[in-house]
């Protein structure tokens, strides 16, 4: 049974390309991305860690670290981030972690042998300050991921947990967002004293309360 919703992530050491890490540890009071990629030197990798790199500011204004795994040597990880700053016009600024024995890849689950022999599809974790596993993502190996997309759910893992909402298809940072169906109608003037909207009993919208 692969990890799930609300499992806590498991905890590891391991070699990074910044250091030996212990996730738990180094995760801290932070939020987490722990994602996997397939394998050093190939396309469409390469353009993946350049985008992560390109965006780990505006994770950082959100209290998120990333890492990224793959079960390759660090010797080929240090070389290949050469390629990846020179390619995508970047620096990679947060840690590879080097995984031959793929002990993080079989943690987490990220060997899917009838996808991909012997190295891990595109897998993503975001784990919040608890360390709870918030969201999970697998991908094929053939389409590189959209990083827009995982910075979106982070938007609205971290609204949704501070306040009672959800976020509607599509939302994005700055837009209305749905009144969780556990507020009753006599709460929302207090809760949400920004107004509201109500096109069902059970479809309730209000501004985003912390913008
Ligand atoms: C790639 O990143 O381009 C890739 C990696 C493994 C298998 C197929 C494609």
């Amino acid at each position: 049974m692969g990890l799930r919703l609300g499992d806590e992530a498991p905890d590891f050491s391991a070699e990074t390309t910044e250091g030996k890490i212990n996730f738990h540890e180094w995760l801290g009071d932070s939020w987490g991305i722990l994602f996997s990629h397939p394998k050093d030197f190939t396309p469409v990798c390469t353009t993946e860690l350049g985008t992560v790199a390109k965006i780990v500011p505006e994770l950082k204004e959100r209290n998120v670290k990333v890492l990224a795994v793959s079960v390759d040597s660090l010797d080929d990880h240090i070389a290949w981030i050469k390629d990846i700053n020179e390619t995508q016009d970047t620096t990679v600024g947060f840690p590879i972690i080097a995984d031959p024995e793929k002990k993080v890849a079989n943690l987490y689950d990220m060997i899917h042998p009838n996808a991909l022999d012997n190295m891990t599809v595109r897998s993503v974790f975001i784990i919040g300050p608890d360390k709870k596993i918030k969201l999970t993502l697998t991908y094929p190996a053939s389409a590189g991921r959209n990083f827009d997309e995982i910075r979106r759910v982070v938007d609205s893992l971290q609204l949704t947990a501070e306040y009672s909402v959800a976020t509607p298809a599509n939302w994005k940072d700055g837009d209305d967002v749905i009144i969780a169906p556990a507020v009753s109608d006599e709460q929302i003037p207090s809760k949400f004293p920004k107004g509201h909207k109500v096109i069902k009993p059970y479809l309730r919208y209000t501004p985003q309360p912390n913008k």
